[in-house]
């Protein structure tokens, strides 16, 4: 693996790629890596010649300073399980390169609706900040095909406008959640949790599937209300939402009429860790 540190060797290495006629994947991380990421990076592997994974810690996407500062650091152990997944560019780069001096940090995106929901509603500035680092990346790095993991549902929809409006011709592809054995959505921000909590946890996989078996046009206001009291009575100190939308626009929906497509996400705080997750119910 090639390990660049700054935006014009790596940029250029892309170039004389590309001029030989290779197709490039990217999977842009945060570092922390866990079996989620590599599995985007065997994706990559399987559909492009060349895959580029990016370690970024973004300061622009975090609304909370102390969880930027709190975001955990591994770089020696992702660089080993890059090395052993073959992937074969790994971009680090500094602060300084990703946003140079002259870079303008108050560029604003047009995002619409899907900023004000969820993940937009309650880490304002978020998604704002996502889109300035990955349209950053996806210029220096100039993939065909962007890898991107559907644990972050709502960034998918994002990252998918954002390619609209950058007007460049880049496949994104949404890979399955990658969970642990016990159904626990894998997410670096997991190490944080004691045993016991990680197997609390569990409830919101097991939820879903059962809420997946269960939804009606009658019951989706219940189901919601219920699963909301049994993850308080399961050791889940607060929920910031727990709730069923469209699939495609993320409009929130309390009634389902059975046939919009569903999705049900969630966001909740077990020992002060803030857990996302989410299911395509139909
Ligand atoms: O999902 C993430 O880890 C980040 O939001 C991303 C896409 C790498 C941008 O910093």
């Amino acid at each position: 693996m090639i390990i660049f540190k700054t935006v014009s060797q790596l940029h250029q290495y892309i170039q004389q790629q590309k001029l030989s006629g290779l197709g490039v994947g990217f999977v842009p991380t945060m570092g922390a890596l866990h079996t989620g990421h590599i599995s985007l990076v065997k994706q990559s592997k399987s559909a492009c010649d060349i895959t580029v994974c990016s370690i970024f810690v973004n300061p622009t996407q975090f609304n909370d300073s102390k969880d930027f500062e709190k975001y955990p650091i591994a770089i020696e152990q992702d660089i080993y399980m890059l090395e052993m997944a073959k992937c074969d560019v790994l971009f680090l780069p500094n602060v300084d390169e990703v946003y140079p001096r002259n870079f303008d940090q108050n560029k604003q995106y047009d995002l619409g609706f899907i900023e004000t929901v969820f993940e937009g509603a309650y880490r304002p500035g978020h998604f704002n900040g996502v889109c300035m680092v990955v349209e950053r990346l996806l210029n220096i790095i100039t993939p065909n095909k962007l890898f991107l993991g559907q644990k972050d549902y709502q960034q998918c929809i994002v990252l998918k406008k954002l390619i609209e409006i950058m007007n460049v011709d880049i496949d994104v592809i949404i890979c399955p959640t990658s969970r642990e054995e016990n159904g626990l959505a894998m997410s670096s921000r997991n190490r944080r949790l004691s045993d016991d909590a990680k197997e609390k946890a569990t409830i919101i996989y097991n939820s879903f599937n059962k809420i997946k078996e269960k939804i009606s046009i009658t019951n989706s206001v219940e189901l919601i209300e219920d699963t909301k009291q049994f993850f308080y009575k399961n050791g889940f100190d607060s929920i910031d939402y727990l709730n069923f939308a469209n699939a495609e626009t993320l409009e929130p929906i309390e009634l389902w009429d059975g046939t919009t497509p569903l999705v049900i996400l969630t966001a909740a705080f077990i020992e002060g860790v803030r857990l996302i997750d989410n299911m395509v119910l139909r």
